[in-house]
């Protein structure tokens, strides 16, 4: 990862958020090892917080803890399957002993393949709706003793695939709108507790693996053609959004789902064509 901010180079020392900005704080992220999830957990670990990485896939975790080593914080990585409610318990509870409590979870860990939906089948439906849907509510549900506790932050990973109709992508379009739904409202059941819940919205992302799945070879140069920025967004552009959602900066912000796209869903009318 060359930095972790748009045009940031290696050795590069100017940074929007001061390197301090959540230091002394815990961090659980789900999907952490690969994508969108290790560049938010690199980032955070960059800014000052210990951070757990979790994982359906062990290989995928020990690279990224390594790395998250190497930026001098404390760095820990779990296999576990979102899915499995027990097994997200326990993985918690571990964090949480391992860190000396949680204050941010991302919930990062997400399915996804194209099929169109009368080619879907129940288990295909139903696997994508496990692992964003349930497997966010899973998390959530086993962090909140701790979250409680810390006055913590969560912060949900989803898309904007549902904002209108994505061909191909009814499963996790339901199952983002799922998390939508999720994040508002335990926003508002658990706000009380000073616990804010967010969400980040990514549009196409560069070098993810949702790229690969469903942007390949020419939709990928159409889709940057027409962003209104002229690029697809990069997973350093979701990890400052993240940074900022996690910060004390956003300490008034509660229930959003905040869309980090350079306008690609807006533009994305298919009405007077091309701009
Ligand atoms: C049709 C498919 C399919 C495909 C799987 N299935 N791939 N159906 N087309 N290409 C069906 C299977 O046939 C099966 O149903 C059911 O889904 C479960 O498949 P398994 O392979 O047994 O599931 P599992 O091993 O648990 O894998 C889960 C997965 C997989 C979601 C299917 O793709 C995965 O693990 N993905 C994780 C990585 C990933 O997808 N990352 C990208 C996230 S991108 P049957 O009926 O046959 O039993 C993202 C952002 C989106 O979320 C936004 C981008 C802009």
């Amino acid at each position: 990862m060359a930095g972790y901010y748009p045009g940031m180079q290696d050795g590069d020392n100017r940074r929007p958020f001061t390197p301090g900005l959540l230091r002394g704080r815990a961090a659980l992220v789900t999907g952490g090892g690969t994508g969108i999830g290790r560049g938010i957990a690199l980032a955070l670990a960059a800014h000052g917080a210990a951070v757990a990485i979790t994982s359906r896939s062990a290989d995928h975790l020990e690279p990224t803890r390594r790395e998250l080593d190497l930026l001098g914080v404390r760095a820990l990585a779990f296999a576990a399957d979102v899915r499995d409610a027990a097994a997200v318990e326990a993985m918690v509870a571990s964090v949480a002993e391992g860190l000396g409590g949680i204050d941010i979870v991302i919930n990062g860990a997400a399915g996804n393949f194209v099929c169109r939906a009368e080619d879907l089948s129940p288990n295909g439906f139903g696997a994508v709706v496990d692992i964003d849907l349930k497997g966010t509510f899973h998390v959530c549900r086993a962090a909140l003793p701790h979250l409680k506790r810390s006055r913590g932050v969560i912060l949900n990973l989803s898309a904007t695939l549902h904002y209108l109709g994505t061909a191909a992508q009814l499963h996790v379009s339901a199952a983002k709108a799922g998390v939508d739904a999720l994040t508002r409202t335990l926003a508002v059941e658990w706000g009380p507790y000073g616990i804010r819940v967010n969400g980040i919205a990514p549009g196409p992302t560069e070098d993810t693996e949702g790229v690969r799945r469903l942007l390949a070879g020419e939709k990928r140069e159409r889709a940057r053609r027409l962003n209104p920025l002229r690029r697809l967004g990069t997973v350093e552009d979701v990890a400052a959004a993240a940074l900022f959602l996690c910060s004390e900066a956003a300490a008034f912000i509660n229930g959003v789902t905040l869309v980090v796209d350079g306008g690609q869903w807006l533009a994305s009318h298919r009405v007077s064509g091309e701009p």
